[in-house]
Parts: structure tokens; sequence; C-alpha cells
């Protein structure tokens, strides 16, 4: 292992540890590569249940579900196990049933996890807003191994050599891969715009998937224990604070819950940074849209039309749907059906189906970034 300093071009300082090519954040639990190797031998019990996410997707709050629907308790979960950053020797010590956290990318995770032992929940979310919620979450401490303005840490975000042992790209492609290579693994996947959009349905999905209680009352209360406010309060009192982030955030109360929202990256980032990352979601997911794709799990929504000249769905950040569907319609008489200009629309399928007479001179879907459609 090795501390790598380095200086960009303006000036902004990074510090970080590298293993065998791959950037650990300074506050990665002593020698990263002792730390690996515990991490690859953990000992796993068949009811842990490993949380693992990029981090800003929304680790407290799913890791907030799953506390209340397995200890069926409003208790605020806080500084639970984290692979890469606690001492894993004394992790057998608990006996209770463990959420086990951890940032790392997927070749890192524990050997026995690949293999089906324990649970696995992944959390992704939408990498514009997953960095706006990164750089307003470092930023706001001390020692960590970022000293410089946006602009360079938004270069450092999307670089290979990110601190969190992958950038958001490789820490997709590798969980991708992973889940589609390790067919025993027991995972399910969750994303924060899902969250956000059905919070109840993705409760109930982790429920059915972890085999906790699933009754409506219970559901409901869970819904309610893990609402933002709910959790921010939770957070501000004693449960929040935590001796292992004592040196770089006052109180060691990690600065969690900021906005909760979609699309504040539209308040943040410039029109070339988002030009960027756009131009890198292309390029370094291209051939990954199915796998991404194919792990969620949407809300329906319906697009009903009849008797326009055109239809139209153009500039929607984040359209997540399972079907547009033109159907059943008599008669529709329409120019264009047209779907343009969306930041990421998942969508399961596009289909029109059972028109009578759908006189119409184009069916077009353009200029969509994102666009995973079977
Ligand atoms: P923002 O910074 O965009 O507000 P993590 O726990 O992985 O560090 O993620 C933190 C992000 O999740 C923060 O995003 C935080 O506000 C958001 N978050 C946490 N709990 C939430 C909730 N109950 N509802 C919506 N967003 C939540």
């Amino acid at each position: 292992m090795e501390i790598v300093e380095t200086t960009d071009y303006e000036g902004n300082k990074i510090k970080y540890k590298k293993y065998k090519g791959r950037a650990f954040h300074l506050q990665t639990f002593g020698d990263v590569g002792n730390q690996l190797r515990m991490v690859d031998t953990f000992k796993v019990r068949p009811d842990d249940v490993f949380l693992c996410t990029f981090p800003k997707s929304g680790s407290h709050w799913v890791g907030n579900i799953i506390n209340a629907l397995i200890t069926e308790s409003s208790k605020y979960l806080e500084g639970p196990l984290t692979l890469e950053f606690h001492d894993l020797t004394t992790a057998d010590e608990d006996k209770n049933q463990r959420i086990i956290c951890t940032h790392l990318s997927y070749p890192f995770i524990p050997a026995a996890v690949k293999a089906g032992t324990g649970k696995v929940i992944n959390v992704l979310r939408n990498p514009k807003d997953t960095f706006v919620s990164a750089w307003k979450f470092f930023s706001s401490m001390v020692n960590i191994g970022y000293a410089g303005n946006m602009d360079g840490f938004f270069r450092f975000f999307l670089s290979d050599e990110f601190y969190m042992s992958a950038s958001w790209f490789n820490y997709v492609k590798e969980w991708t891969d992973g889940k589609a290579n390790n067919p025993n693994m027991q995972v399910h996947t969750v994303w924060y715009e899902d969250l956000k959009a059905d919070l109840y349905s993705e409760v109930s999905k982790i429920s059915k998937f972890l085999g906790t209680r699933n009754d409506e009352k219970f559901l409901r209360e869970v819904e309610s224990i893990v609402s933002f406010q709910s959790l921010k309060t939770a957070h501000e009192t004693d449960a929040g604070a935590v001796d292992r982030w004592k040196d770089i955030c006052k109180d060691g109360r990690l600065p969690i819950y900021r906005k909760g929202v979609i699309g504040d990256w539209k308040n943040e980032l410039t029109v070339a940074q988002n030009e960027l990352i756009d131009s890198m979601i292309k390029e370094k997911l291209a051939g990954y849209n199915l796998n991404l794709r194919g792990k969620r799990s949407l809300s329906e929504f319906k697009l009903q039309i009849e008797n326009t000249d055109r239809v139209q769905i153009e500039n929607t950040d984040h359209l997540f749907c399972d079907r547009v569907q033109i159907e059943n319609t008599d008669h529709v008489f329409c120019d264009r059906v047209q779907i343009e200009n969306t930041d990421h629309l998942f969508c399961d399928r596009v289909q029109i189906e059972n028109t009578d007479h759908l006189f119409c001179d184009r069916v077009q879907i353009e200029n969509t970034d994102h666009l995973f459609c079977d």
C-alpha cells in the first residue's frame, strides 16, 4: 500500500491510499492490503444482511429500512460495522443479526457473500445527484483527502482514481457483472429514485427479500420511521454521533441528511459538467443497458393518447416507467409519437399495440440519454 498525494492543474489537492492500482479513502482501516484480506475471508453468517452502496446513494436510508424491518423497532441505525472502515477482528462478538455496510466495489466483497451466504442489498443512484451529494458531503468535512474546488472534485469523482475503490461507472459495471456472473449470490438492487417514487412498494420488496414481516400496517409504520424528516431528526440526537468519525466532522455526526431530492444536480452542475458526465455515461456504460435496467422495478406509467396531432414527451428528467404504452386507440391520427431529450428514461418497453387505424408518420425516440429499453 502507498499513500498518494497529487495536485491537479488548478492546485486542488487529493490524497488517498493506493493498493494494487485502486484508490481507497484515507479513512480505510489500517493497511489496505490487510483490510481487504480480512474482508475477503470475513466470517459471514447466513442471516447477515450486507448493505452494499455507492456512497451518497441512500445508504443511511436503506440501512434504516433494513433495521426497522429486522428489529421491528424505530431505533435509529448509525455507525453499523463497515467493512473497509472498521477493525473487523471483533466482528464476531456481535451476536445479534448484523447489518454490515460497505462502499467497496464488487471484487472486494467477502468471498462467502459471492458464494451465496448472507443477503445483499445493493443501492444505486443517478450519478449526477450522487456526485452533488458527495461534493456537499465531503467538502463540509476535514481530513477527507480532498482540498479544492467543486470542478476539481468533479473530475476526481469521474476518474478511476476516485477513492471509494471505484468510480461510479466502474462500481456499476463491476456490480452488474458480479450479479450476472454469480447466480448463487442473494442480492436485491434498490435505486434511490425508486425509493423516492414509491417508498411503500420498495420497502415491501425489501421485506419480501429479507423474509421479514410484510403486513401493510407494519410496512406503513416502517415507511413513516424512515421518512426524510424522521431520520434527520433522529440523526441529530445522540444516536447520530459516532466516535469513528470524530476526526472528520463535528461530534462525529456525518452530514448525511441534506435535501433528499431527485434532480438537485440541475442547480449545481454547469452545462459543461453535465455534458461531460453524459458523454462519460454513454462511453463507459456502453453495453450495460440491459443489466442496469433489468434490475429495476418501476411503477407503471400509462400514457394514453387519442386524436392528437403530435404526442411528445420531452425534456423529462428521470422518467421511470415500466411501459410507455399506446393501446386500444381507435383512429389515432397523429403526426408523430416522439420521446426526446429525456435523461435517464428507464423503461422496459415502449409499445404501441392494438391500435386500429393508427395513422402516424413517425414513431420516433431520439436524443435520449440512457434509454434502457428492450
Ligand atoms: P442529498 O445529499 O442529495 O440530500 P448516504 O446515506 O449514502 O450517504 O446518502 C445520503 C443521501 O441520501 C443524501 O442525499 C440524503 O439527503 C439522502 N437521504 C437520506 N435519507 C433520505 C430519505 N429518507 N429520503 C430521501 N433522501 C434521503
